[in-house]
């Protein structure tokens, strides 16, 4: 076996034993009436899941749908009604995405305690209902949702490169959270700082031999989108991760050394981590109980087994 695959097998029996220790995990989210999907019910077993399938099969849907379960404080960007907005033509008159109420149904494991809530969607706002016990509140954790939009628009490089021509708050990052891209990049880096205006960003790394210092945007897309993913999720604890098409920009070996680092650090900083993929790469960097299988049907997607 090679020395990777063996590091694999490692970290799935230490992850699949740590699982039970885990104070706070996202055991089930249920879709209704949304994106062509009629009900669809998808279990997590593993704490750092796949989610596979063909174009338009609902895996982004399952993604954001999760990024609704937690009370993120200080964000409401991850709500349903930001997530999944209802269109109305310019004109008022409403045009409905989907016949039937669409809902999502969550299942947590929360400090000792089991429940499940319930996001529905009702003529003006999304409501919130709670299954099984009286007087609980929905429960409250880190996340961070990375999709495929976020990584490089047009519209982000333009907005980004603003920063440049003006005044701009400069931060280093600490060197604890590029040890993530450190283990996967071939470059020995001396530290990473952050231009900051309004909300944006932009990283400027340093290298060691050469020794160089450049932009993200003279990054190669992997190199921008690990240490992006690096300094983003490094220093989160306990929380909810999700990352829309993961392998974008990667070669197929450092797909695997993502997938392998991503489960040490869900090991180390007790994470929940849900990712989806066109990659068998990815797929197979995790247990079979990890993979999720997405088949869409006439007028619904349903789970495969895997
Ligand atoms: N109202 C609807 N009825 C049927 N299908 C829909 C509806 N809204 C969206 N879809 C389908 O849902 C798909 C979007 O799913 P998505 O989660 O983005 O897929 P994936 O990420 O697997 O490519 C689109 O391909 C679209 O065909
Ligand atoms: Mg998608």
């Amino acid at each position: 076996m090679s020395f990777i695959r063996h590091a694999l097998h490692q970290v799935w029996a230490q992850l699949t034993a740590k699982k039970p220790q885990l104070e706070q995990f996202l055991e089930e989210v249920q879709i209704r009436h949304l994106r062509g999907i009629r009900e669809l019910h998808v279990p997590f077993s593993y704490p750092v899941s796949v989610i596979a399938g063909p174009n338009g099969c609902g895996k982004s849907t399952v993604l954001f749908a999760c990024a609704g379960a937690y009370h993120v404080p200080g964000q409401r960007d991850y709500s349903p009604a930001v997530l999944f907005p209802n269109l109305s033509t310019p004109a008022g008159t409403h045009v409905s995405d989907d016949p039937g109420t669409p809902s999502f149904t969550y299942y947590f494991r929360d400090h000792g305690n089991k429940f499940g809530m319930v996001w529905q969607r009702g003529k003006s706002s999304w409501n919130r209902s709670f299954q099984g016990r009286k007087n609980v509140q929905q429960p409250q954790r880190e996340l961070y949702l990375r999709t495929l939009a976020n990584l490089t628009s047009p519209v982000e490089v333009r907005s980004i490169l603003q920063i440049g021509r003006k005044a701009y708050e400069q931060e280093p990052i600490s060197s604890e959270l590029l040890s993530f891209a450190q283990r996967i990049l071939p470059f020995r880096y001396r530290g990473l700082t952050s231009l900051q205006l309004k909300g944006k960003d932009l990283l400027f790394a340093e290298r060691e031999q050469p020794n160089t210092s450049y932009s993200e945007f003279h990054m190669s897309a992997g190199e921008r989108a690990i240490l992006r993913l690096s300094k983003d999720i490094s220093g989160l604890r306990h929380a909810l991760i999700l990352i829309d098409e993961i392998e974008a920009g990667l070669h197929p070996y450092t797909q695997q050394q993502v997938m392998l680092e991503l489960q040490r650090l869900a090991l180390r900083n007790n994470l929940q981590v849900l990712v989806t993929s066109h990659s068998p790469v990815v797929l197979e960097s995790v247990p079979v109980d990890g993979r999720i299988f997405l088949e869409r049907q006439q007028d619904n997607v349903v789970l495969q087994p895997a």
